[in-house]
């Protein structure tokens, strides 16, 4: 089987059952926490369309976005970054154990910190992203933290996609970035989950607008 049939049947089968399992037999709800398939597809859709070689995601939950972006590393084409402190107290290991199903666990680096802790170091070393998913903290202010220092470390054309762009908190912050710095919204695929919720923005970051000091948008 290759690895990208292998990463699909193992994401298949979480969300069948409706099941993960942690390291210890810990049990999760896939569908309570993961992003939906036909959302994981648009993303790996998207890293090919772009050449993304290198991608990182706010937040590995059970694992599931990230086996699918991690799977395209086995393919030659990426290496992916993980970010999530609570992999091992809250999940378990779920995430990593859903990886190893998948052949996966050496391809993916797991950064075992709060986003807003590790993303402001980022920008002055030479790290780059090519596509940066959002997915930790869904709070409005830590949804502004990573979408404000993911773009600092995004390369040219580079774009971040946001998931549950339904939750006024999320949707607020990107309102943000819209209307004060003028990011498009290059993409809105109106994917909808089993409750009907819209999921997934795409963003692409500008850094050329020219603002007075006191320029401010009201954007709520
Ligand atoms: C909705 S889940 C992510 C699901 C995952 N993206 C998937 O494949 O479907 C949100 C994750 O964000 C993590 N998280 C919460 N606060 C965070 C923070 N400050 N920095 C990074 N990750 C965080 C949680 O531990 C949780 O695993």
């Amino acid at each position: 089987m290759s690895t990208n049939a292998r990463a699909r049947a193992v994401v298949e089968e979480m969300f069948s059952e409706n099941t993960a399992f942690g390291r210890t037999g810990r049990k999760f709800k896939t569908s309570h926490t993961s992003m939906p398939l036909p959302a994981c597809d648009y993303v790996v859709e998207l890293a090919d369309r772009l050449g993304a070689e290198r991608t990182v995601e706010i937040g590995l939950g059970l694992g599931v976005a990230s086996i699918f972006l991690a799977s395209r590393r086995s393919e030659g084409a990426a290496k992916h970054v993980a970010v999530d402190p609570f992999q091992h107290s809250i999940w378990d290991a779920a995430g990593l154990v859903a990886l190893e199903l998948a052949g996966l666990e050496d391809d993916v680096r797991l950064v075992q910190r709060r986003s807003e802790d590790w993303l402001p170091g980022l920008a002055g070393q030479s790290v780059r992203f090519d596509l940066a998913l959002v997915d930790g903290d869904h709070h409005f202010e830590h949804v502004l933290m990573d979408l404000h220092h993911l773009a600092r470390c995004l390369s040219p054309g580079g774009r971040i996609v946001v998931d549950d762009i339904h939750l006024p908190s999320v949707r607020g912050a990107v309102g943000f970035f819209v209307h004060n710095l003028g990011w498009r919204t290059t993409a809105r695929p109106g994917l909808r989950d089993d409750l009907g919720r819209e999921r997934l923005l795409v963003l692409e970051p500008r850094d050329d607008v020219d603002r007075s000091w006191d320029h401010f948008v009201p954007f709520l």
